[in-house]
């Protein structure tokens, strides 16, 4: 059985691959806060000792480095955190672990003006956390030749913890009939972090190197998978109002036609990607288990 150890494994997809990968492979979920509940071991990517320490104890065969500062405002605020985490962090694991590395980066390393993007698009980050995780995958193409680097869009899950899940941001508003603004100029495709969990563990089976895009199937703005979520977990989704990006005043801009190709993944993993209402009804049915 391989030994896999995640970084960031207090995250929203970290908790997803914790449960799912439990019972397949060996699995070292760390965070960079203690937690009992979750049992995790301590790894702060940003600290060497603190990596060299976990990886010393427990000779993982693989890492997948999910660990990372995702507020897209913060980071533009405070660029320093943001590329510690983002991209000195992966430096640090690459510098201490010489095995396979799994890094999660995103399509914000693209401008949002011609999405979808596949592997050979141009990148050319428009935001501080974008920026951050380019720098990270030309680090790991560079210095890790069996490393994978996974681009990934808008990951939803429906722990009800998880600050980092637009799906219950919408499900838990509409229930306490909040109105709420969702931009309809925002283009991604929406990925459930269950899906990627699949293509994640074929990769690992695969040995897969180098750069994949994967994401689920159906394209669309933030405000349409807004009122998808409505019309599936039938709650009210005239609550739900369109409201362009440039009115928000977002401390960092956002890529607007962003979202990912998946033909090159689906015919090297031989997987088709989810469709979101498949999805949402599954979490729906099966969300008091
Ligand atoms: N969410 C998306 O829509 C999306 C889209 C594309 C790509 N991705 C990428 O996918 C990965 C997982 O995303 P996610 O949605 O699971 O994000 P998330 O819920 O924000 O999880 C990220 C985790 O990283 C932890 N972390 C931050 N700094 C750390 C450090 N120095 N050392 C160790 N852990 C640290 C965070 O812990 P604290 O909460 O304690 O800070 C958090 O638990 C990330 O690499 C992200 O860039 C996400």
């Amino acid at each position: 059985m391989k030994k896999i150890l995640i970084t960031g494994a207090s995250g929203q997809l970290g908790k997803v691959l914790k449960t799912l990968f439990t019972p397949k492979y060996d699995i070292i979920p760390t965070s960079k806060n203690y937690d009992t509940h979750q049992k995790n071991y301590f790894c702060d990517i940003t600290n060497p000792i603190s990596i060299r320490d976990i990886v010393s104890a427990t000779s993982p065969d693989i890492i997948i480095n999910l660990a990372a500062l995702t507020n897209v405002d913060l980071c533009e605020k405070r660029p320093d955190l943001a590329f510690s985490a983002n991209f000195g962090g992966l430096q640090n694991i690459v510098e201490i672990f010489k095995g396979p590395i799994i890094q999660l980066s995103t399509d914000y390393v693209f401008d949002g003006k011609v999405g979808q993007y596949n592997e050979n698009s141009i990148v050319n980050p428009i935001n501080v956390y974008g920026r951050t995780k380019l720098e990270a995958e030309n680090f790991l193409t560079k210095n890790s030749k069996n490393s994978l680097i996974i681009r990934t869009n808008v990951l939803y899950d429906y722990a009800s913890e998880s600050p980092a899940s637009f799906l219950n941001w919408v499900v838990k508003s509409l229930q306490e009939d909040k109105k709420i603004n969702v931009v309809d100029d925002q283009w991604n495709n929406p990925t459930w972090a269950n899906s990627i969990a699949v293509a994640i563990d074929k990769a690992i089976k695969l040995e897969l190197n180098g750069l994949m895009h994967w994401g689920d199937n159906d394209y669309m703005s933030r405000f349409d998978f807004a009122i998808k979520i409505a019309e599936i977990f039938q709650l009210k989704k005239n609550l739900i109002k369109p409201i362009k990006t440039a009115e928000l005043n977002q401390i960092a801009p956002r890529p607007l036609k962003g979202g990912l190709n998946m033909d090159r993944a689906k015919s090297i993993l031989n997987l088709e990607p989810s469709n979101i209402s498949d999805c949402l009804k599954y979490i729906w049915e099966n969300k008091n288990a």
